[in-house]
Order: structure tokens, then C-alpha cells, then sequence
């Protein structure tokens, strides 16, 4: 299959901004011939990290690439320069947000979630690095495979803050 290979550079600046990034994805993983299931769950990353960027670090922006080494693929690069990751792996886990350290109650409302949203993106990729970058703000790369070649490259890393 030949593939025409895509890059898009989606700024990102408000929630509606969000689903838009989902939908860029979409096209790209529907022109690379994914899978339902797995044009939904690149989506819902999509969208989850543009969304992480407006709340943690105001705006950012999203890169999709098709990949076409060593297979097709989608590479999601969310970029911000925002406060970065104190603990990335801490971050990681179901249940921590940084909501629930917010002692003032005037904010908690806008800032609260549930958690799960950075392990939802470790779930659904097949790969996930995230950085905190030396010169500030979160830098985090994350890749799937078409379904035939998912899992032969799993792979996950957080880098030092
Ligand atoms: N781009 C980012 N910049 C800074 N901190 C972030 C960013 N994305 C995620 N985080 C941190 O990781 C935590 C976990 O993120 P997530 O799993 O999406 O949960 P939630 O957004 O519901 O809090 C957040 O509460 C926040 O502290
Ligand atoms: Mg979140």
C-alpha cells in the first residue's frame, strides 16, 4: 500500500479547539486504513492531550503525522509550554489530578477531572514518552500501528524533569 505521508500543526488555544484536533486525526488514521475502534481511540488521545494543554499550560500545540515505517502509523505530538510534569509517572496513574491538590475552592470546579486521562492515552497508544523540557513547559510523543502491527513495538517512556 502506498502511503501519502501527512503532518498537520494544529495550534491550540481554547475547548472547542479540542474536538477539532480529534476530527485532524481522524482523516489521517481513516486515509491510512485503521480500524473503527482505533480511529475512535486516536481521537479521544487527540482531543484528551489538546485538552490537558488548555487546562495545565493555557495553549500548546498538536502535531499528527502518518507514519509509514516500519509500518503505518500515527505519530501525536502535543507540545506546550505550559508548567511541564512534575511526575510523570504519578501522573500516569487512574485517579491523579491535579484537582484534587487545589485547596482553593474558587477553582476547583474548572480544574478538577477525573484522572484517567493520561492512562487512557498510555491504553489506547502503543507508545507514550513524556518530557518535561529543560527550558520549560511538556513535550509528549505518542504513536500507534495499525492493528496488524500493534504490540510488536511497545514502548513507553517518561523522561527527567
Ligand atoms: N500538558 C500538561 N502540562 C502540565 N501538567 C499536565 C499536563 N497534562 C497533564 N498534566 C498533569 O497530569 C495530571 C493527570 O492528567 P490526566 O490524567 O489527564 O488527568 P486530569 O486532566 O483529569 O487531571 C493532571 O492533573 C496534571 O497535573
Ligand atoms: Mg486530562
Amino acid at each position: 500500500m502506498d502511503i501519502e505521508l501527512v503532518q498537520k500543526c494544529l495550534t491550540i488555544s481554547k475547548v472547542s479547539d479540542c474536538l477539532w484536533a480529534g476530527s485532524q486525526v481522524k482523516k489521517i488514521a481513516q486515509q491510512l486504513g485503521f480500524q473503527n475502534k482505533q480511529i475512535w481511540e486516536l481521537a479521544t488521545v487527540t482531543s484528551e492531550l489538546a485538552t490537558n494543554m488548555v487546562k495545565y499550560a493555557g495553549s500548546g500545540c498538536i502535531i499528527i503525522r502518518s507514519l509509514d515505517s516500519p509500518a503505518p502509523g500515527v505519530e501525536i505530538i502535543a507540545d506546550d509550554q505550559g508548567p511541564g510534569i512534575d511526575c510523570a509517572n504519578t501522573a500516569l496513574l487512574d485517579g491523579f489530578s491535579e484537582g484534587s491538590l487545589i485547596k482553593d475552592k474558587r477553582f476547583i470546579n474548572s480544574r478538577r477531572g477525573l484522572g484517567s486521562g493520561l492512562g487512557s492515552v498510555k491504553r489506547f497508544m502503543d507508545e507514550l514518552h513524556i518530557e518535561t523540557k529543560q527550558e520549560g513547559g511538556t513535550r509528549i510523543v505518542t504513536r500507534k500501528w495499525r492493528t496488524q502491527y500493534a504490540h510488536c513495538h511497545e514502548q513507553n517512556s517518561v523522561g527527567p524533569r
